[in-house]
């Protein structure tokens, strides 16, 4: 397997964040400055426009959670991968297991918003996982595999599309999976990866997200195959988003 480059700490905020906390996000940007990997940060969509102004000229990307499959029209409520683009986003998260429940996106929606982060010039970040049922039922492989089948579309490349390993039950649960759960998985979506989209799937960074936390993060990294991490509850914190990211620093 080819190494990456740089590991990618992506934060989601989920729907948590006021003007208020835009202090955390130049703390947050701060930390980046001196970090190996590269960040990026994901704030409600209410914050995107602020916290790409509070962070021009440093390497914090910015980036939203979601997009609408079109780029304008009536779809009240809805924000176009292009809408986020005009604000300076640069990466969309894409079919989080809370959106595919909460809003049931199915994989084909994801593809869909997928295309469109990439007309729109964004990189999707595009969930898979297993719920505690799947796992326990041992399918956990081929519905992460049927997952990425399913919500990436053709020509996925390093400069449009990263990958999340994020299992449903280790999401806000304070349970993650053994290292060599972990590493399974990721060898399994390598592997997809390589042989759908040949030399272009090399550089698409596997994240795994899920419980991520300063005290974990060195042994998750450390794991082969694991390129960086989708953080939630712990990048809300700018202490924490920077121990996590100084643990992929060292890696
Ligand atoms: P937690 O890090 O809070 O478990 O959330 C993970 C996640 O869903 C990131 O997208």
């Amino acid at each position: 397997m080819i190494p990456m480059s740089k590991k990618l700490i992506a934060g989601n905020w989920k729907m948590n964040g006021t003007l208020a906390d835009l202090l955390e996000v130049s703390a947050i940007a701060a930390a980046a400055e001196d970090a190996k990997a590269d960040a990026v940060l994901c704030p409600p969509a209410t914050l995107i426009d602020r916290a790409v102004s509070a962070t021009r000229g440093t390497r914090l990307r910015i980036g939203a959670q979601d997009c609408h499959a079109n780029t304008s029209g009536a779809h009240t409520g809805d924000i176009s991968a292009e809408m986020l683009a005009d604000l300076g986003a640069a990466y969309v998260i894409l079919g989080h297991s809370e959106r595919r429940v909460d809003h049931g996106e199915t994989s084909r929606t994801v593809a869909a918003k997928a295309l469109a982060a990439r007309r729109a010039g964004l990189n999707a970040i595009i969930c898979v996982g297993e719920t505690e049922g799947e796992r326990a039922g041992g399918t956990t492989l081929a519905v992460v595999e049927e997952q990425l089948r399913t919500s990436i579309p053709e020509g996925a490349s390093a400069a449009n599309t990263t990958v999340a390993y994020e299992p449903v039950w280790a999401i806000g649960s304070g349970r993650v999976p053994t290292n060599e759960e972990i590493a399974e998985v990721h060898a399994a979506l390598r592997a997809a990866l390589s042989s759908r989209f040949g030399s272009e799937a090399t550089g698409i960074r596997l994240l795994y997200g899920g419980s991520v936390k300063p005290s974990n993060a060195g042994s998750i990294f450390s794991i082969a195959g694991v390129d960086g991490a989708l953080v939630g509850g712990a990048s809300l914190k700018a202490s924490d988003f920077a121990a996590i990211l100084s643990a992929a620093s060292g890696t």
